[in-house]
């Protein structure tokens, strides 16, 4: 990368400090860095005491057989003991674990620790009555209801690991995972509420099922109440065998390194990883870093992390890290705008959630819809926000302080992946300034450098690549029957040093602070100019006109590449049609080469009514890239809304 791009980006001087209050009773401070820093090993092993254990371990990490990690070993240990059992042992069985909220108006339901145990042992007897044992696989395909959690528990009490598959997925992808991790049980519902509307989950099941000869249960919740197939024999409805199930049920303690669960993930080639996390390190990771960036006071505070349990960040901190640390959370079954725009402000204000914790997208969402839907609801019970999944721009970053936290919350931009299973590189909220648009450092515990080519540290005010050079608790553990592309992905890149190549752009400040760049295949080169598409996005976005913006690299005869960008103006910005759109394009250009110069001005931009998703947020930028460089356009059958395209070319062919 550019000298000249970088100092531009570098260019953030928007610090925030730590809130006094909360730096006072910050459950971590600056003395964990050390602490870690003298002794890793040892900073584990005491965070390890976070949890209950039938046997202790005798050795904290076993990296003998590099890159196959082992934590905690010699130690047993289950984690729905940990998540549920002790809080009711331990006098909180009237606890709320979740107010969950159904996206039908008036449609919720409080469940407390001891509800969520006397449940969890009702499903895991019934699983074991379907004849699942140790070691099988089972998979879920589940909308966002209470069930999908006691589903994932009684899994894991009964040492089954579960794959989720989220409820958005076809049934072609749902087969393929459930093919390649040989999964014989199925839990799923007959449907949950999207958008004001029951929507299906059944009818993918059957087509899946009707491929995977060894399923031979399939277990259906009755959410919805629409009509179902039914093939007598395989499937059996929860509230038959689940509700009247005894609620007593032994739980066995596992291995540490007993697998957890497998989740699929996204590569760069099209099938799916299965990113396997086992028992013991995993929960320590995320229970951990749940309690120390978020400063989880578990008698108090509010917990929501607004994101779907079929991604990891679900896993990791709506279920396991919450549960763990006998935290009160928030979960919530629909999208943003039903009934009406103002939905996540309203469940913010009934319940008096303390912590946020969302993606940037649906960040830059709220703030096209504008300010004052938000400023309708209290959010005074707020106290701290999260983010996750994408550079946070920080447009994005001070609208969400601003408006949100009313300037008085800091917000955690926290860095992970599928395959870290926990937070990495993260403030803490009693320690860090905050600087928009950063994630600032490894927290306590974690080790990240930025490296060339050669493995080589580049030093502050460079960039290269993120790896991570020392083994950590949540780490994956290899690729579900794959330990070959396991040791390809992520292993060989920088294998003379042992790093793990995340595949994350990254550079560091002149303070030595961490600026996510964007999946280095997101990275453009033009005219032998490196050029970051975050970075372009950012500076598009922090144009008043810009909602929001994806931009992609597209072959060039003359630089190699060029920029090429796709902007969604804000719904003000349209009104009053007060400016011909040519003249738009022009500003828009101006801006980007005044943000970040003449080099990084796109080739072209192009005015979009919608930007083509996957059902996690991520911008399909590959599709982007099709239609920049004149190709016909992909495979769409991950996005969220498949019309996206269409509405795309339509505009273009119109010359709009
Ligand atoms: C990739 C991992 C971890 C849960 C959600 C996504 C990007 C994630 C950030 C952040 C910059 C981020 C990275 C990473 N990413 N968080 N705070 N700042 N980039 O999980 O689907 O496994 O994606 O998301 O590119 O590699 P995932």
């Amino acid at each position: 990368m550019s000298d000249e791009t970088l100092a531009n980006l570098s260019h953030e001087e928007r610090r925030f400090e730590p809130p006094q209050d909360l730096a006072d009773h910050a459950n971590v401070t600056a003395e964990a860095y050390d602490e870690a820093d003298r002794d890793r090993i040892a900073f584990w092993e005491k965070a390890a005491e976070r949890l209950s254990w039938d046997t202790r371990w005798d050795t904290v990490l076993d990296w003998d057989d590099a890159p196959f990690a082992k934590w905690f070993v010699g130690g047993k240990l289950n984690v729905a003991h940990n998540c549920v059992d002790r809080h009711v042992a331990d006098g909180k069985g009237d606890k709320v674990a979740f107010h969950w909220v159904g996206e039908p108006d008036d449609d919720t339901r409080d469940i407390t620790y001891g509800e969520l145990k006397d449940s969890v042992c009702q499903a895991a007897n019934a699983l074991v009555d379907l004849g699942v044992e140790k070691g099988d696989r089972v998979a879920i395909y589940m909308p966002m209801i209470p069930e999908t959690v006691v589903a994932m528990l009684a899994c894991a009490r009964i040492g089954a690991p579960h794959t989720v598959v989220f409820g958005g997925f076809s049934s072609s992808a749902l087969r393929d995972r459930i093919q390649d991790c040989d999964a014989r049980v199925v839990i799923t519902a007959d449907g949950g509420y999207r958008r004001g509307a029951p929507a299906a989950l059944k009818p993918a099941v059957d087509e899946a099922v009707s491929q995977c000869p060894d399923v031979r249960s399939v277990l259906v919740v009755r959410r919805t109440g629409q009509d179902v197939e039914w093939t007598d024999g395989r499937d059996v409805w929860w509230h038959d065998v689940v509700e009247g199930a005894s609620t007593e049920h032994t739980a066995e303690a596992f291995e540490s390194e007993h697998p957890l669960y497998v989740m699929y993930t996204s590569g760069t080639t099209g099938k799916p990883k299965g990113i396997l996390h086992t028992t013991g390190g995993y929960l320590v990771g995320t229970s951990y870093t749940h309690w120390a960036v978020f400063d989880l006071k578990p008698e108090t505070d509010i917990f929501w992390t607004a994101a779907d349990i079929g991604w990891v960040t679900g896993h990791s901190y709506i279920v396991y890290g919450p549960l763990a640390n006998g935290a009160t959370s928030v979960m919530y079954e629909g999208t943003p705008d039903t009934p009406h725009k103002g939905r996540w402000w309203e469940i913010i204000e009934k319940y008096g959630v303390t912590i946020l914790y969302c993606a940037p997208t649906a960040i830059r969402t709220f703030m096209k819809w504008g300010k004052e839907i938000p400023a309708r609801a209290d959010l005074s019970s707020l106290r701290l926000l999260g983010s996750v999944g994408e550079p946070i721009n920080p447009e994005a970053y001070i609208w969400y302080r601003e408006n949100i936290g009313g300037n008085r919350c800091p917000v955690m931009d926290t860095w992970w992946q599928t395959e870290t299973g926990q937070l990495m590189i993260s403030p803490l909220p009693g320690v860090t300034a905050g600087k928009p648009g950063s994630a600032m450092k490894a927290l306590p515990g974690i080790s990240a450098e930025v490296v060339d080519d050669e493995g080589e540290p580049v030093g502050n005010g460079r960039g290269g690549y993120l790896v991570l050079t020392e083994p950590w608790p949540a780490m994956l553990r290899t690729l579900w029957g794959d330990d070959e592309r396991f040791k390809e992905t992520y292993w060989q890149r920088f294998e003379k040093q042992g790093y793990y190549f995340a595949g994350d752009g990254a550079k560091l400040d002149d303070d030595g602070d961490i600026w996510l760049l964007g999946r280095v295949d997101d990275v453009m080169n033009v005219s032998g100019h490196r050029l970051s598409t975050t970075e372009i996005e950012s500076a598009l976005v922090s144009h008043p006109r810009v909602a929001e913006a994806a931009v992609v690299g597209a072959k060039d005869e003359q630089t190699g590449q060029a920029v090429n960008a796709f902007v969604i103006l804000r719904e003000s910005a349209l009104e009053g049609g007060e400016e011909a759109p040519d003249d738009l394009i022009k500003e828009l250009r101006d801006h980007v080469a005044k943000e970040i110069g003449a080099i990084a001005k796109p080739k072209s931009i192009l005015v979009v009514p919608e930007l083509p998703k996957t059902r996690s947020g991520k911008i399909m930028r590959r599709l982007l890239k099709d239609v920049a460089e004149n190709r016909d356009v992909g495979d769409v059958t991950t996005l969220a809304d498949s019309g996206v395209m269409d509405q795309i070319s339509e505009g273009i062919s119109s010359g709009k």
